[in-house]
């Protein structure tokens, strides 16, 4: 008998990914596995709620640690889980160490393995993602792919071609479903936000844990204030780094608490443009038409590029390219084949082809 499809979770962006699969799937038996990798309430519940996640059947509670403490704690708890359930496929998402401990220990017990969002490369190793998305491809069976360019990359990694479907972007089914429910003029009352603003993320090791890169980095930032008002949510990594090296100490810089997913996409939608290093946020800005400015050197989501609204710049170019982007009109925009709401039924039909 072919087990219940179990989706391992943990972090914010999977569970924005996940939503749309498992709603696609309802009526096959299912249980989310959340790792606790993210457990403030506004990283971690507030989605649930929002997106209408299924509770999670139980929550491991790893919490925070080094890469391997983190990897390796869910490792023996994912393992206990797996067993007792007995699952007939894996469902991991994106590039976070919750997925690439959910692969690992899968492939191990000989659990089949699919990867949402498979074949996006960075081709930049010392990003940690770069690793974790490298490695849960050579384990995974199903790899569901968001942009065409990562069946090309897949193919040259040795991963065979009826491995791979391209699917289209779950991360944009759960945006295109919730349109009506962004209400921009509410996030602007609620944190009392100027009419125009540029909306900043930044969570990235290799900008927020060196305190003298943040600080640099916190410099620029206060001279896009300069040119206009910046909200910026912090994630806890670096927050406190982002407001010891001096954020806060500038009248136009309004850091905020984390956002949860409504609020966040709604402030998204009437921002003048963003700044960020998040992956999610390229393809969101693509979708809305929000000039993004992305402060890191490389990105695996290049269609945010080509057919986005997305630009990658160094921190000496953050504040030119921003002045620009102010002035700019809004900018043109295509949308990236099969970004069109429909991925999670894609990648429901074919995990239903594929089970016995
Ligand atoms: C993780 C992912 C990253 C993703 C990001 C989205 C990895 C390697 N990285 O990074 O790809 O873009 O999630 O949010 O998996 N913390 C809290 N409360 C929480 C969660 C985290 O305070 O609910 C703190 C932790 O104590 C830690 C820091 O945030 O100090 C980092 O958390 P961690 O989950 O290790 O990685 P992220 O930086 O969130």
């Amino acid at each position: 008998m072919f087990g219940p499809i179990v989706h391992a979770l943990g972090a914010r962006p999977n569970f924005v990914k996940a939503a749309p699969v498992i709603g696609a799937l309802a009526g096959v038996e299912q249980a989310v596995v959340h790792t606790g990798q993210h457990y403030d309430e506004r990283m971690s519940e507030i989605f649930f709620r929002e997106l209408g996640l299924p509770e999670p059947d139980v929550n491991l509670g790893v919490g925070s640690g080094s890469h391997a403490a983190q990897t390796a704690a869910l490792m023996p708890r994912l393992e206990q889980e797996f067993l007792a359930r007995s699952p007939g496929l894996i469902v991991v998402y994106g590039d976070v160490n919750s997925t690439i401990a959910a692969a690992l220990v899968a492939a191990k017990l000989h659990i089949p393995v699919a990867h949402v969002e498979a074949g996006l490369r960075s081709f930049d190793m010392t990003m940690p993602e770069e690793v974790n998305r490298r490695l849960t491809d050579q384990l995974s069976d199903l790899c569901f792919v968001t942009s065409p360019e990562a069946v090309g990359h897949l193919a040259r990694e040795g991963v065979p071609v009826d491995r791979v479907h391209f699917v289209g972007n779950p991360m944009i089914d759960t945006l295109l479903r919730n349109l009506d429910r962004f209400d921009t003029a509410a996030v602007r009352a609620a944190y009392d936000l100027p009419e125009r603003y540029v909306l900043a993320t930044m969570h990235r090791p290799a900008n927020v844990d060196d305190p003298d890169v943040a600080g640099v980095l916190v410099r620029r930032l206060h001279e896009v204030a300069d040119l206009t008002d910046l909200v910026i949510p912090l994630h806890p990594r670096g927050r406190e780094v982002l407001l010891a090296a001096g954020l806060a100490d500038h009248p136009r810089v309004r850091p905020l608490e984390p956002l949860g997913y409504l609020e966040f996409i709604a402030a998204v939608r009437g921002a003048a443009a963003t700044v960020t290093d998040s992956g999610g946020l390229q393809e969101e800005t693509t979708i809305l038409g929000v000039p993004c400015l992305t402060v890191r050197p490389n990105t695996e989501r290049p269609i945010t590029i080509t057919h986005g609204t997305n630009r990658l710049v160094t921190f000496d170019e953050l504040v030119p390219a921003a002045r620009k982007a102010l002035q700019a009109d809004p900018s043109s925009h295509r949308t990236p084949p099969l970004w069109d709401g429909q991925a999670g039924p894609r990648i429901a039909q074919v995990i239903k082809e594929w089970m016995p």
